[in-house]
């Protein structure tokens, strides 16, 4: 299959794009697009066969549930047996935006896309080539990101061919996204709205408009992510990446001494640090690699790096990843979910 790219301007996407892309979703097709989180791989939600390529396409395992994207708040109606409680004000306050709602599903959703479980998860993407498909199109999208399955995330066109050319119909590519993480997942059919993902609107935010708002037990416990001889694909570059957690000072030390252990075993070596080691790791260091993910005190920053720093270290072939570590407040609770899951080992100094 030849993946056809079609360049847009992200604030005003030209229709005739637009509607090649929309003509393809309607026949079936996929269409990889641009939100203001990651790359998207779409289909559309109501064609079970289309849907059955994603899972193909990405190489994603049949019992991971994919988010419905909607343009419109209204056309959540179809989607959904009831609105429960909490879910009108969520909506209110960040739709269009990065929070995905799990609700009651309405049978008329294929069971496929929510890998039979009774819920759906809708999002309303506030990207304006994102919003522009699903109008044209005029179906609601499926679409996980538009990654293969354990890779991190996509946040450039170019991300998604690296992963998918050849394997889907057409990439609208509209330049780098926004906030860099995957939205936020709140499941509303439970006791209390919990958070089952961490993404770009904030659990502060979320507690904010709601008050109580609960965080699945998976995240809040001990992340150490590798349990040993736990496989741990998510997020993955290719090298390993080691996490190094503790105060400033302490980390930048374990992290220099890290690199001369590596270095001396013949690994090549990547340090992604925070912007204030970025001039003692060149003059102490000099690592052939070397990505600042911004300042310590603006994980948003980091969080919009990030997975273009880790796809830039499989670029460079590093073979070992060295890490900083974020607060865990604001973004910086996802952009620590997701360092975490991507890591091999998680150091605390
Ligand atoms: O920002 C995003 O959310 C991006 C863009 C493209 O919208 N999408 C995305 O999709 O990150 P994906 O498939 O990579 O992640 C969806 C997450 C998964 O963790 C999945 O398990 C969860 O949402 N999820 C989907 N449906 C669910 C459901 N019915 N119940 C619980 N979790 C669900
Ligand atoms: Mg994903």
């Amino acid at each position: 299959m030849n993946t056809k790219l079609l360049k847009v301007l992200p604030d005003i996407p030209e229709i005739n794009k637009l509607n090649e892309a929309a003509e393809i979703i309607r026949r079936g097709g996929l269409v990889a697009f641009p939100t203001e989180t990651v790359y998207g791989l779409g289909a559309n939600a109501l064609d079970e066969k289309a849907v059955a390529k994603i899972f193909t396409a990405k190489g994603r395992p049949a019992d991971n549930p994919l988010i419905v994207h909607i343009a419109r708040v209204r056309e959540v109606r179809m989607l959904i047996n009831y609105l429960p409680v909490g879910a009108k004000e969520l909506m209110k306050e960040f739709w269009p935006g990065p929070l995905t709602l799990v609700l009651p599903r309405h049978p008329r959703v294929p069971q496929i896309v929510s890998a039979g479980l009774p819920t759906v998860a809708v999002r309303m993407p506030s990207h304006p080539v994102a919003k522009g498909l699903i109008r044209v199109a005029n179906v609601p999208i499926a679409a996980p990101s538009a990654n293969r399955s354990g890779k991190p995330s996509p946040t450039t066109g170019s991300h998604v061919l690296k992963d998918l050319a050849g394997k889907i119909d057409a990439v609208l590519d509209a330049g780098p996204c926004d906030v860099g993480v995957e939205s936020t997942v709140v499941d509303l059919t439970g006791e209390f709205p919990t958070v089952l993902r961490p993404g770009g609107v904030t659990l502060e935010q979320l507690r904010a408009v709601l008050g109580r708002v609960e965080v699945d037990a998976a995240l809040s416990g001990d992340q150490s992510p590798k349990a040993p001889g736990m496989k741990y694909t998510h997020y993955a570059p290719d090298g390993d990446l080691i996490l190094v957690e503790g105060a400033p000072e302490d980390i930048a030390r374990k992290i220099a001494e890290l690199y001369h252990r590596y270095c001396r075993e013949g690994l090549r070596v990547a340090v992604l640090s925070t912007e204030e080691h970025v001039f003692r790791y060149r003059q102490e260091l000099n690592p052939e690699v070397l990505i600042s993910l911004g300042p310590r005190s603006m994980p948003e920053v980091a969080a919009n790096k990030l997975y273009g720093a880790l796809r830039e270290c499989d670029r460079q072939e590093a073979d070992v990843i060295l890490s900083e570590s974020f607060e865990r407040s604001g973004v910086g609770l996802a952009l620590m979910n997701r360092l975490e899951k991507a890591a091999k080992h998680k150091i605390t100094v």
